[in-house]
């Protein structure tokens, strides 16, 4: 049940994030946006952890969007590159911890090597209870709703069983329940094509904070603001106190 203003706080159980603004980190720095992204890769390590750590018990995070494919190549090989040696070298301290890694997205549109090692890594870690960790890779929420669509008319649903259920049943992780909390990263105001379906009542957060300085303390004050908030999925305040 949502909790209304004033009861005693409490952790989303699913969290989604935007993780943006490795590009500007690096320009920072006046590095390239590569190093930009290998920095991403340590905050991602951080945010893991400190969800796990939270009782969050699902952690979505856009790591690959379907139009990211149409940066510079080299930029598009350097992230592929990142997510193939990064996945396998932490399958095991994950699994150990408990944290099962699902992927989203086309992973058919992946260079082999990449998509082999998300595959291995889903492998690796598919008994962990604690927590689920959810990558979007080569994701996008418009094309995810597109598949829903075809696979209802594949099944032979019929219109008047076309519901909320029998559509989020035939979404990527359909037992996933929508996030609660959506961050993002860098300060953009915009879903950009991310879990258009599942983020129809989710909490905002967008902190101007880049990707590669969100740590720990960062998703703790994210987490602290949402347990101040007042979910109302369209009711009043007043319905909800009776409720
Ligand atoms: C957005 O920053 C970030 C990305 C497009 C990639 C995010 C990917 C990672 C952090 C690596 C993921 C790795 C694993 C193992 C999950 P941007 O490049 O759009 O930044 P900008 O808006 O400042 O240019």
């Amino acid at each position: 049940m949502p909790k209304s203003r004033g009861e005693e706080s409490h952790v989303p159980r699913h969290v989604a994030i935007i993780m943006d603004g490795n590009g500007r980190w690096a320009a920072g720095k006046f590095l390239g946006r590569i190093r930009g992204h290998i920095a991403g890769v340590g905050a991602v390590r951080k945010v893991v952890r400190a969800a796990s750590d939270a009782g969050v018990r699902y952690l979505t995070l856009f790591a690959f969007s379907s139009e990211n494919w149409q940066r510079p190549k080299p930029e598009v090989e350097a992230l592929m590159l990142l997510l193939e040696r990064n996945l396998l070298a932490e399958a095991e301290e994950l699994a150990r911890e408990g944290v099962r890694v699902r992927i989203i997205g086309k992973l058919d549109d992946l260079p082999k090597g990449a998509a082999s090692a998300a595959r291995k890594t889903e492998e690796i870690t598919g008994g962990g209870r604690k927590m689920d960790l959810l990558l979007a890779i080569s994701y996008g929420g418009r094309q995810e709703i597109l598949d829903a669509v075809k696979k209802i008319i594949v099944d032979g649903v019929k219109p008047e069983e076309i519901n909320e259920e029998t559509f989020r049943q035939r979404l990527y992780a359909p037992d996933v329940p929508d996030p609660d909390l959506l961050i993002r990263t860098s300060g953009e105001m915009r879903i950009s094509n991310f879990l258009l379906w599942q983020l129809a009542y989710s909490e905002l957060y967008v902190t101007d904070v880049l990707w590669p300085d969100f740590d720990e303390a960062e998703f703790k004050r994210a987490l602290d603001v949402f347990a101040s908030r007042e979910r109302r999925f369209g009711k009043t305040s007043e319905q909800l106190t009776r409720d």
